[in-house]
């Protein structure tokens, strides 16, 4: 077994599909745009689903691409042989075009063919769905497998629970899927019960083909879908540690960098067990981080949404650092490492180096200088009561920075559960923070596309066009999150509204929705959008074919919708809060209602 590099894993795959006729597209942001459901891109379908849901993409119906992706579902396994909170997955999709024969024989293609991957077939078993009442046994996945040369015996037939993917939400686009394994001999079967999806480590999971052919409804129903997709998903550092032969995913170059400075740092000549985790964990930790705040949306550590993910990572990162004793400082020393390794991969990366070297330096001191304090407080809360309380558990975190997640490890050291429910409840003027650490948010799942969300879209960018009507062409998106109920918009300028300002941008949005403007949309090349004077502000993350928006000649912008058709059925615009959120940046909140 020769050792793979992630390069040459990702051009190989980028390569096989292109010779299968896939346009090849840049990753898209780890910060979805319009999607209330997540806080991160957790797969390569995920900026996908417009397209999933029928609406044209730019560049065709074949696509293949390397996404980056956070999951932070998979945090507390960290550590182990192959959770990570930062991947890189590849992924191919046919958008309606072609379905399972081709997208299962492409796939054994390029795992076995000596031209690719060279697998050894004997070393491969594949599992598809079982049935069940709500759809039928995928028997055309397990014939095609048949006919290219998997045996019998090692075509599994597994339930919904492994075979299925999405909804994550209640509705919307899902399908059965069938999945790739390959036998580790090295590790022997832990039983005879031993098979795909055994957690001993005997076969790992490494691609995974979804048939979206179904439409989950709002009554628990499945319809069949009329665009059928094909989507996948071959997480990069897992297949590159199985190909390798390596022990673990932090035994590859995904990791090999990281780690040497790590122990470098720490001075610890032997590795024993329990360090080991430690430093995969400030590994992992440091790099999901860094790819985080390098994104081109510029996150800095915060105590909401995306910032609190991020200094969660970073503090859990600073502390298990001090256990093994690394001087301060370390976090940029290892964004440094991180850097230099994907700055080619990623331009933003690089694009956004100094930013993200000042942040993470100005947050390690701050935690730095009331991490001592809050440990005292922890141990003395605990000497004083015996307990920590949701409540002692919400002054930690408000007044010494300590992370929610972090207290109630620390207290589960001591047989202590924190009561999260009070925490919550000392939340409630705090309701951005009591979701993002408390609720669903670090689930993955689809884009919520609801008439609402879509609504708020197209009023999103009528916001933005008022604004620099009212305000002048300085203002530029700098972010926008939209739920159900709101829009949340940031752009930069350095003043707050005056009310007169805010009252003019309201009456503009307002008179495009009486006046019911026409909402359309046209695919071009991103410089002839560029020259028509549509707004695209981030352009590294567009492919050279783009979908732009026009609201008659009020707004005209890049972007991949959803979008009303008409603006009167947004009826009237109302901005609810204004917000200085950093130096030259502001948020407006809003809301669509009937008035
Ligand atoms: N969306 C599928 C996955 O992430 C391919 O596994």
């Amino acid at each position: 077994m020769t050792v793979m590099r992630l390069e040459e894993l990702r051009q190989k795959y980028l390569e096989f599909f292109r010779q299968q006729k896939h346009a090849i597209i840049a990753s898209a942001s780890l910060i979805p745009e319009h999607d209330p459901t997540v806080l991160f891109t957790t797969a390569g379908m995920h900026p996908l689903v417009p397209h999933l849901l029928g609406q044209p993409h730019p560049k065709g119906k074949r696509l293949a691409d390397c996404q980056k992706c956070i999951r932070t579902t998979d945090i507390d396994s960290v550590g182990d042989t192959s959770h990570l909170t930062f991947f890189e997955m590849l992924g191919n999709w046919s958008l309606g075009d072609y379905w399972k024969k081709e997208a299962i024989t492409w796939s054994y293609q390029f795992l076995t063919s000596k031209k690719w991957l060279a697998l050894d077939p004997k070393q491969l078993s594949v599992t598809v769905f079982a049935g069940d009442p709500d759809a039928p046994k995928d028997d055309e996945s397990a014939r095609i497998w048949l006919s290219l040369g998997v045996p019998a015996e090692r075509v599994y037939f597994l339930p919904k629970g492994d075979n299925w993917w999405g909804p994550a939400g209640k509705t919307g686009p899902c399908g059965p899927c069938t999945e790739m394994f390959m036998e580790v001999s090295k590790i022997p079967k832990c039983g005879p019960d031993c098979k795909p999806g055994c957690s001993c480590g005997h076969f790992l999971e490494i691609w995974n083909d979804v048939f979206m052919q179904y439409n989950k409804m709002e009554d628990g129903t499945y319809e069949v879908l009329r665009q059928k997709n094909v989507d996948t998903g071959m997480g990069l550092e897992r297949t590159v540690a199985t190909l390798s032969g390596a022990q673990s995913v932090y035994d590859t170059e995904a990791f090999i960098p990281l780690m040497r400075r790590i122990k470098e740092l720490s001075g610890k000549a032997r590795v024993e067990k329990s360090n080991e985790k430690l430093m995969r964990i400030i590994s992992d930790h440091v790099k999901a981080a860094v790819m985080i705040m390098a994104d081109d949306r510029r996150i800095s550590p915060s105590n909401v949404e995306h910032g609190y993910i991020v200094r969660r990572l970073l503090r859990k990162a600073i502390r298990c650092g001090d256990e093994l004793g690394i001087p301060q400082g370390f976090l940029t020393d290892l964004a440094d490492v991180v850097i230099g390794m994907y700055k080619d991969v990623y331009d933003e990366v690089q694009r956004n180096r100094d930013f993200v070297m000042l942040s993470l330096d100005a947050e390690e001191r701050k935690f730095r200088g009331t991490l001592g304090k809050a440990l005292k407080k922890f141990e003395q809360t605990i000497q004083e009561t015996g307990t920590i309380t949701g409540k002692d558990a919400f002054v930690l975190f408000t007044s010494f920075g300590l992370p929610l997640e972090m207290t109630a490890e620390l207290a589960s050291e001591k047989g202590i559960k924190i009561d999260i429910d009070e925490f919550r409840r000392e939340f409630e003027q705090h309701r951005d923070i009591s979701r993002t650490a408390t609720e669903g948010k670090f689930k993955s799942g689809l884009a919520d596309h609801t008439e609402e969300v879509t609504k708020l879209h197209t009023a999103t960018h009528l916001l933005q066009a008022a604004l620099r009507k009212v305000l002048g062409d300085s203002v530029r998106q700098n972010g926008s999150n939209i739920t159900e109920e709101r829009l949340r918009f940031d752009f930069t300028f350095s003043r707050k509204l005056t009310a007169e300002e805010l009252q003019e941008v309201e009456d503009l949005v307002n008179d495009v929705i009486r006046r019911d403007l026409k909402v359309t949309r046209e695919v071009m090349k991103l410089d002839q959008a560029m020259q028509k004077g549509a707004l695209a502000f981030f352009k590294d993350t567009y492919g050279d074919e783009v979908s732009v928006y026009s609201v008659g000649d009020f707004s005209k912008e890049v972007c991949a919708g959803p979008h009303v058709e008409h603006t009167g059925v947004l009826k009237h615009f109302k901005i609810t809060k204004q917000d200085s959120i950093g130096a030259g940046l502001m948020r407006i909140r809003a809301v669509l209602d009937e008035a």
